[in-house]
């Protein structure tokens, strides 16, 4: 990869600023003080401005614990992004594998690689999505009943969660393969219920630590990256 284009990606610079700063002399490549903007770099080389390393990456995956009243969107104006909560130059690269509604809580995967966030929000990939909701009325046998036959949660729109546990006389584990908009919700509804909780604890494999904290993210490594889509 060109100079100018390695430090325009990795310190989150404009190019004619990188092209900038590197002919004012500021970037050292391998230790080499480089003027030439075109001079080929690669992940691995060290490259520094003003004496400090300059962190490079190619993919980044992380899973963020979201707390209520995040939004998971780059666009929606109302109240502060999930973005907000996570530092790094690689932020701006990143998309959601899967939004949470504003209110609701948890496991949240963010990535910056294209074809693992479809694998993971593709209903055929078949990802398991697992949500601990709690309700406003006692579950009854009905509801639960008709929540696993699978319901109309729209004018042409059925569902039909993978599984439906009753954890509590108010409380719920629903299990999904698709992520529609709003699909615990609706489907609570459409059995005559209301979400009042929704806190997603699970997709795939990987479970939400409980040691990650509420805001709080952390990288994900290969070991997890396959927990998610089914490949470990
Ligand atoms: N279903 C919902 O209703 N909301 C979510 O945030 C996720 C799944």
């Amino acid at each position: 990869m060109r100079l100018d284009r390695y430090i325009s990606r990795f310190v989150g610079l404009s190019r004619s600023q990188s092209r900038s700063i590197i002919r004012n002399g500021r970037v050292t490549v391998n230790g080499l003080k480089i003027r030439d903007v075109s001079l080929d770099v690669r992940l691995e080389s060290e490259v520094s401005l003003d004496g400090t390393r300059v962190e490079a990456f190619d993919t980044v995956t992380i899973m963020l614990n979201k707390p209520a009243g995040y939004v998971c969107s780059r666009s929606e104006s109302e109240g502060p992004k999930v973005f907000e909560l996570i530092q790094g130059n690689f932020v701006d690269e990143l998309s959601i594998a899967g939004r949470l509604d504003k209110d609701a809580t948890g496991l949240v995967i963010l990535s910056n690689d294209g074809k693992f966030v479809h694998t993971v929000i593709s209903p055929r990939k078949k990802v398991e999505k697992e949500y601990h909701v709690c309700t406003e009325l006692k579950v009854s046998d009905e509801q639960l009943t008709c929540m696993r036959q699978g319901l109309m949660i729209g004018p042409e729109e059925f569902s039909r969660p993978l599984a439906v546990e009753r954890r509590g006389d108010k409380e719920l584990t629903i299990t999904l393969i698709e992520g529609r908009f709003h699909e615990v919700k609706r489907l609570v509804k459409a059995s005559g219920n209301t979400v009042i909780r929704l806190h997603r604890r699970r997709i795939g494999n990987l479970l939400l630590p409980t040691s990650l904290e509420e805001g709080s993210w952390v990288f994900l490594d290969e070991e997890s990256l396959k927990k998610i889509t089914g490949a470990l």
